[in-house]
């Protein structure tokens, strides 16, 4: 099969934090693999900006170590490393401090009018001085847009400031709020899979759906980031933007058409239909958990508050909760969502459970009829399975089986899934603004989730302790189980 690369337009893409994680580990790769794709063209800039005296020899070694580690094995990627390396340039920049500005301005003006991205991979607290900056050097007008990472504020008003702070500089359709789940091919998928079948939508509510489980599992620890994590805790870091982005994708209305606005809007009526989680139901409806010390991708590992190095830290690295949408299609249909740190697998995947047959016209000697699932899963072995019931093969008496119709996208079309960085790159480039996220559907999210965060300050409990390589706390089984459901687990 061929996979059609379509180039994008030229252009210079400004990486602020140039020399922090996530440039090294995926922007940088993710623009290495687009290049070696064919899809920049050779005129395109990407400068790197930080506060480190490196100049562009210096950076361009860094990023050169850097790149050699994160696509070691990929050779056809490696080859076109020395010509990628070569659009690379560099500026020593404080964004709270002038030197610097006026050169820097002065060599992002170009009479070509070519695209310019500004990419914000850096502490919040530097976004408002950032934009300020560029905005006082000319820098924001049409042919500019801007990136912001997550976290996009700890509550609703922070998250307000740092868009009335960005907004006061660019204009919205120049502002690109990165949540990465969005550019994974499995959630494009699901707006494929939606969309492009007469199959699912006629099914796809409450009258035929059960309801839906949303797990995010890492093994992953703290991985350095302990003063960002420690403030946050999984529900900030997780829930507020990837899972329930995922539910949106999962439970919107079918937009008019693949338009960056007609998806938002219906995406931010789900936010707006999400059931508020009352103070007195979150000790039932929600469960919070922190790590202990056990074994997880093969070795013992610490405790959370080892690694972070303090006794005293209640915050959580796993959560767990029921949400409920409360529009016509949803009405009586659980979301499930569930993520945390330390647990046994890496694996993400959205279930859509339905409901039983009406009736069963089966002998007990077949076995139980078991409800139909639908399995998105969007890491590892991206695919879908869809589990359906059929008769054992075979002579004999007439045995039922559950066995899933499988569609693992490499196996079936062979291609390297591209990183979500690297198609969430090219969109921002294309100016393509559907995958990111629109101030109000940002400022939706915070609004669903302050209440829980107030609530569970009121309450003072500490998280729930679970041994790291567990699925979470006992607490998390018994919440789905209280219903009579059971958290998913791939057989096949
Ligand atoms: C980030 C979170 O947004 O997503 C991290 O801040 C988390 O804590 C990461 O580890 C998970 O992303 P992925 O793509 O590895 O599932």
């Amino acid at each position: 099969m061929t996979v059609k690369t379509i180039p994008v337009a030229t252009f210079d893409l400004v990486i602020f934090g140039g020399t922090g994680d996530l440039a090294l580990r995926k922007l940088l790769p993710g623009l290495l693999r687009r290049y070696a794709d064919g899809q920049i063209p050779e005129d395109s800039r990407i400068i790197g900006v930080a506060r480190d005296a490196l100049g562009a020899d210096g950076y361009r070694a860094k990023v050169g170590a850097a790149l050699e580690r994160a696509c070691s094995g990929e050779e056809a990627v490696r080859a076109k490393l020395p010509a990628f390396l070569s659009k690379l340039d560099y500026h020593a920049l404080d964004a709270t401090k002038d030197a610097g500005w006026d050169d820097f301005a002065a060599s992002l003006t170009s009479a070509d009018g070519r695209v310019r991205v500004f990419y914000l991979s850096t502490s919040p607290a530097l976004f408002v001085d950032i934009c300020n900056r560029l905005r006082d050097h000319g820098l924001n007008g049409e042919p500019s847009r801007v990136v912001i990472e997550k976290p996009i504020g700890h509550d609703s008003a922070s998250a307000a400031q740092i868009n009335n702070a960005v907004g006061a500089a660019f204009a919205e359709g120049q502002i690109f709020r990165i949540d990465h789940y969005l550019g994974k091919e499995t959630v494009q998928n699901l707006l494929a899979l939606r969309f492009a079948n007469i199959l699912f939508e006629p099914l796809w509510n409450a009258n035929r759906i059960d309801h839906v489980q949303i797990t995010v599992a890492e093994t992953v620890g703290l991985e350095k980031r302990a003063s960002y994590y420690d403030t946050a805790g999984a529900l900030r870091d997780m829930v507020q933007n990837h899972l329930l982005q995922l539910l949106c994708m999962v439970a919107m209305e079918p937009p008019a058409a693949l338009s960056a606005d007609a998806v938002r809007d219906e995406k931010l009526k789900v936010l707006r239909s999400l059931r508020p989680i009352r103070a007195d139901e979150v000790a039932q409806i929600t469960v919070r958990g922190q790590y202990k010390a056990g074994a997880s991708s093969g070795g013992a590992v610490p405790g959370y508050l080892e690694e972070l190095g303090r006794a005293d830290s209640r915050t959580e690295t796993f959560v767990a909760l029921k949400a409920e949408v409360d529009n016509w299609r949803w009405a009586g249909v659980p979301f499930y969502l569930r993520t945390g740190k330390r647990l046994p697998e890496r694996v993400s995947e959205i279930v859509i459970c339905f409901r039983d047959v009406p009736h069963s016209i089966f002998e007990d000697s077949a076995g139980p009829v078991v409800p139909n699932k639908l399995v998105l899963r969007l890491q590892p072995d991206e695919g879908v399975k869809l589990w359906l019931m059929i008769k054992d093969p075979g002579p004999g008496g007439l045995r039922l089986q559950h066995v899933p119709l499988d569609m693992s996208f490499a196996e079936a079309f062979g291609v390297h899934q591209p990183e979500a960085y690297e198609r969430l790159l090219m969109d921002v480039v294309r100016g393509n603004q559907t995958l990111f996220m629109r101030r109000d559907e940002v400022e939706a999210a915070w609004k669903w989730v302050d209440p829980i965060l107030d609530a569970w300050e009121q309450l003072r409990d500490p998280p729930k302790p679970y041994t790291a390589g567990s699925w979470g706390p006992s607490a998390a089984v018994a919440l789905i189980e209280r219903d009579g459901r059971t958290w998913h687990e791939d057989a096949a």
